[in-house]
């Protein structure tokens, strides 16, 4: 399947789980990928393995929390591939385990800084580069079963992954009479590092309770939270924007 042939996507937090997934699928399909993430090494090798497979693939070194990390990578794709046309906002943290009363502050203002003001300063720069190209774009954030959940332990993440909702649709009615469209996945339990550092944290009783309350009784594969990403990225997903998709084998839906 071709169908992101001649197409330029960035995919932030691309070293790991859903990042890295999401990286060789959209390549696997035909798209550019820049690969970003502050891991360098794990990018080069992405970006290389990409590459042997018949991709086209670069990758940059990128703090999302650092505005000046954020426009070079946006500047990045645009000098390096001539365009850009997808972006993946998927870098994110969340694996300490607080409660509230707990909770470090700078733990709080970590959160924040990663997941929502660099889901903010993506977004910025990704639109900036977008609009004065005049070809439109598709832009996909990655939140969480946890934009609309609140959980024991979490609030900082909790409140993150919910920012990202109003940040998802306020951009979408903003660009999209610009043909930029603007979406949100939402992950149930999806086994990665960081689901792996949760689990750790959390003890494996109310880990494994997660997978109890979700329908299909299993955690997913970071491939089909890449694909339900991918899908939002295609022509596929023409006329939705705005939007949460839920990809969690029906977590949130349970009582
Ligand atoms: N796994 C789940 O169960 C689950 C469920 C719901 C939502 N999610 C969301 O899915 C996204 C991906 O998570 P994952 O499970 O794939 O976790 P992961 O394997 O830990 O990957 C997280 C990625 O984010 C990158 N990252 C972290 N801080 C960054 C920063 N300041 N700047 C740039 N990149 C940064 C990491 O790269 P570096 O360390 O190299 O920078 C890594 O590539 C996150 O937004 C997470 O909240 C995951």
């Amino acid at each position: 399947m071709t169908v992101f042939e001649g197409k330029v996507a960035i995919v932030t937090g691309a070293s790991s789980g859903i990042g890295r997934a999401t990286a060789e699928l959209l390549a696997e399909r035909g798209a550019t990928v820049v690969c970003a993430a502050r891991r360098e090494g794990e990018i080069a090798a992405l970006a290389e393995e990409i590459a042997s497979a018949g991709g086209n693939a670069s990758f940059i070194r990128t703090d999302v929390a650092d505005a000046g990390d954020v426009e070079a990578m946006v500047a990045h794709a645009v000098q390096t591939h001539g365009r850009l046309d997808i972006a993946v906002n998927n870098a994110g943290i969340g694996a300490e385990v607080y409660q509230i009363i707990d909770t470090p502050d700078d733990w709080w203002d970590r959160v924040q800084n990663v997941n929502l003001r660099g889901n903010f300063l993506c977004l910025k720069h990704q639109a900036r580069a977008m609009l004065a190209a005049g070809n439109g774009g598709a832009i996909v954030n990655v939140g969480s079963v946890n934009s609309f959940l609140g959980c024991p332990g979490a609030a900082a993440y909790c409140v993150s992954k919910a920012g990202q909702i109003a940040l998802t649709s306020s951009a979408s009615a903003e660009l999209a009479s610009q043909g930029i469209r603007v979406n949100l996945v939402c992950p149930g339990v999806t086994d990665t590092p960081l689901h792996h550092e949760i689990k750790s944290n959390l003890g494996t009783e109310a880990f494994e309770g997660m997978k109890a309350q979700t329908h299909q009784r299993r955690f997913g594969d970071p491939l089909e939270i890449a694909r339900a990403i991918a899908f939002l990225c295609s022509d596929e997903a023409s006329f939705v924007t705005g939007t949460s998709l839920t990809a969690d084998g029906g977590f949130h839906l349970t009582l």
